[in-house]
């Protein structure tokens, strides 16, 4: 197991501070962000000022997490400050704005509950952040490139996530961005994936509820995209971009089996090209993040993939599902030890010097409930 290990997360502080010193100080976007209006369905309310991520900073300590509700309490959130990530990554369902009218008032309200609370200004105050969407901050439940409003909740990431007006991430027509931290040796590529604005419809399942069949079921149309043809040849360029490790968050699971609900695996070949690009593109270090699932899980995959391929799902900071609805545990297969079924948030830490990975889930009370540890160099294609 890596350096970073247990007692690093969350007992030494003197410890972590000599591993985040380094990280997010920075006037532009605090300064671009700190006190600009945000147009919402009750008033306007302001951003807090979060910090900006230095592109220098090494990074040693990447948090993640997903489906956050407004409306919930928001112990996890403590929980992601006292983790002191130097970069954290929201994976989608960021807030709950479901919404079938033109005028996307329940997700303007959304952000509006989430900026009115206390717990959640000094979440966005503590650390950097990037985010990609989910289904319920894209619109709606399970929704995809059809979802016709789409066009009006776009701005409304973008300025809820503090994107400049004139980013040239506005204009691709989703939210998929890329960007690289650190220095040379330590370069952290993190792509941003919209697995939403370009996304065709997932086949319904013929066996709603049963096990690996809840929702939905594989489609093998060639045909059908997740990505849309413009992303893929974007995340190709991204992908032959040199780097010495690559966070590819994906709102939901790429590798995960075993399950019915949203995933890469219901489109096959889908999946396979994202493979196959990173064994085209000769792309070294990839690592997955996740969230969506209501559960949290380590995920190992060798099949198809050019090397093993590890996704760290983290799911839900507030948004856990009650035992009847997701009942038991899952069967896998390429999962490695348990899902956990509570609240939690996710930690992705690099040790530079051992040149470990090392995946850790948290708990509401600040204990590691799953990790799983790696050699970055053994993610070359
Ligand atoms: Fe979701």
């Amino acid at each position: 197991m890596s350096k970073i290990d247990r007692r690093a997360l969350l007992g030494g502080m003197a410890g972590l501070a000599t591993l985040t010193a380094a990280g997010c100080a920075g006037p532009r976007s605090a300064a671009a962000i700190a006190g600009r209006a945000f147009p919402t369905a009750g008033g306007p309310l302001s951003l807090p000022p979060e910090p900006a991520l230095d592109p220098e900073t090494r990074l040693t300590r990447i948090g993640i997490g997903s489906c956050f509700h407004q409306g919930n309490e928001g112990k996890l959130l403590g929980t992601a400050i006292r983790t002191r990530p130097d970069l954290f990554l929201m994976m989608g369902d960021n807030v709950y704005g479901d919404t079938t009218s033109p005028h996307v008032d329940e997700l303007k309200a959304a952000y509006a509950g989430a900026l009115a609370r206390p717990d959640y200004r000094a979440f966005r105050a503590a650390m950097p952040f990037a985010a990609v969407w989910d289904d319920h901050d894209f619109g709606d439940n399970d929704a995809g490139g059809d979802y016709p409003y789409k066009a009006q909740t776009t701005p409304l990431f973008f300025d809820f996530w503090g994107v400049p007006a004139d980013s040239p991430r506005r204009a691709s027509g989703g939210i998929y961005d890329a960007f690289v931290t650190g220095p040379k040796g330590a370069r952290v590529q993190t792509i941003l994936l919209d697995t939403r604005s370009f996304r065709d419809r997932f086949k319904a399942s013929d066996e709603k509820g049963a096990v690996g069949k809840e929702r939905y079921i594989e489609d093998r149309d060639p045909a059908k995209t997740i990505l849309g043809a413009a992303q893929w040849a974007w995340l190709e360029d991204q992908l032959s971009q040199p780097a010495d490790l690559r966070l590819v968050v994906t709102s939901y699971q790429l590798v995960a089996d075993g399950h019915g609900w949203e995933k890469w695996g219901l489109f096959p070949a889908e999946r396979q090209r994202f493979y196959d690009l990173v064994a085209k593109t000769r792309a070294n270090g990839v690592v997955l993040v996740s969230g969506d699932r209501h559960r949290a899980g380590i995920y190992r995959e060798t099949g198809g993939a050019p090397y093993p391929m590890h996704e760290l799902t983290s799911s839900a900071i507030n948004m856990s599902w009650s035992w009847d609805m997701q009942p038991g545990e899952e069967p896998g297969p390429n999962r490695i030890g348990p899902t956990f079924r509570q609240n939690n948030v996710g930690l992705v830490g690099l040790d530079w010097e051992t040149r470990q990975v090392a995946f850790y889930i948290l708990d509401e009370n600040d204990r590691t409930v799953l990790s799983h540890g790696f050699a970055m160099d053994a993610l070359k294609a």
